[in-house]
């Protein structure tokens, strides 16, 4: 198999994490034989000091015509003042509408060598594996804005189309786990909310009847998450709740910087689906160019790309494996208590990949 991926480092410490991400896909690929071609692209801050927009027409193109695309992390204090779309978030926002990737898979399994760097009790933490399926291209990140001195809006729009989609990936993964997906909204008060929760009934009761269906209110699943994290499988829900949710939900793993995603759609090539991989950890300015940041998320996003976009299941399991390894060598990052650098980290990975 050949594939060609593009790599946008962007800021802060996405470029540090970005590259170990590029030693994992080599040593992976080449375990495997596969051909993975890499082009690196500008987005976010550096793409606007570069050519003043956050997603340049050369990003876009070819991060169009690639089977996948790695992320490291868009944003910083220096690009504060502007509108979203000219921030370097709007960067990341456009790429992720362009790419069509409605449906952004956020899984959250702690791992036994980190469990003491979580906040929770430690009893409440086994058995936690949840799959946080988060509508990515809709909702009040995608709807009007108007931003005046005295006056400001953001509208939150969804489709039935947009929700049942997004719905049936969430069924689809719960087949392959347990069996039961929890939808989250705020249909006490949101319109969009009495939207998502009826079609949310109707996809499960027409197409998935095998699954069994809950919902939660987002203040209530937002206790839940830390009350009982065991007994969640597959949790869908939009675009906003599932920012929030899933930083909250990073806590049950210890680190933020131990969390990866991946983003999908429907377009795919003969591979598998296209997609955007992108660990959930913003740029922390605060850390950038220490070389400290944690590559364990977006080693884990290169892992779900193998995955979801070029069918190497195995490879997925090795590369996911072989991190779990490290840490079970006592290999950490500052952010889990640890002394090790990004590069020792990575390096640690890499001689665990068999
Ligand atoms: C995330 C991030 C982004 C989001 C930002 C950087 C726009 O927080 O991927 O969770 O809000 O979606
Ligand atoms: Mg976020």
């Amino acid at each position: 198999m050949s594939a060609h991926i593009v790599l946008l480092p962007g800021d802060g410490i996405g470029p540090e994490v970005m590259a170990v991400a590029k030693r994992i896909v080599d040593a992976a690929a080449s375990l495997a034989d596969l051909k993975i071609q890499c082009s690196t692209e500008l987005i976010g801050g550096a793409a606007i000091d570069a050519t003043g927009v956050p997603l340049p027409e050369t990003s876009a193109t070819a991060c169009r015509q690639a089977d996948a695309v790695l992320l490291g992390a868009v944003g910083g204090p220096q690009w504060h003042a502007q509108e979203i779309a000219k921030r370097p978030e709007g960067g990341l926002l456009q790429l992720r509408a362009l790419l069509g990737t409605f449906a952004n898979l956020r899984p959250v399994k702690p791992h036994a060598a980190t469990i003491d760097a979580s906040p929770l009790k430690p009893a409440l933490l086994h058995n936690v594996d949840i799959m946080v399926v988060r509508e990515l291209t809709g909702g009040i990140y995608f709807g009007d804005k108007t931003e005046g001195d005295t006056h400001a809006a953001d509208v939150c729009e969804y489709t039935a189309d947009e929700i049942a989609r997004t719905v049936r990936v969430a069924g689809r993964l719960a087949r392959q786990r347990d069996g039961k997906v929890t939808s989250v909204d705020k249909s006490n008060v949101l319109a969009t909310s009495r939207l998502w929760r009826r079609v949310c009934n109707e996809v499960i009761a027409d197409e998935f009847p095998d699954v069994t269906l809950e919902h939660l209110l987002v203040d209530a699943a937002a206790m839940h998450l830390l009350s009982r994290p065991a007994q969640f499988d597959v949790l869908v829900t939009e675009n906003m709740f599932g920012d929030i949710l899933t930083d909250e939900a990073s806590m049950l793993a210890g680190s933020m910087g131990l969390l990866p995603s991946a983003s999908l759609g429907e377009q795919r090539t003969e591979h598998g689906l296209v997609g955007l991989y992108e660990p959930i950890h913003g740029s922390a300015p605060d850390i950038a160019g220490q070389g400290i940041a944690n590559p364990c998320g977006m080693i884990a996003s290169v892992a779900m790309m193998f995955r979801y976009s070029f069918g190497a299941a195995n490879l997925a399991a090795s590369i996911e494996s072989a991190i779990a390894a490290a840490l079970n060598d006592g290999i950490a990052t500052p952010d889990l208590g640890g002394t090790n650098t990004t590069a020792q980290m990575g390096e640690a990975i890499v001689s665990h990949l068999v």
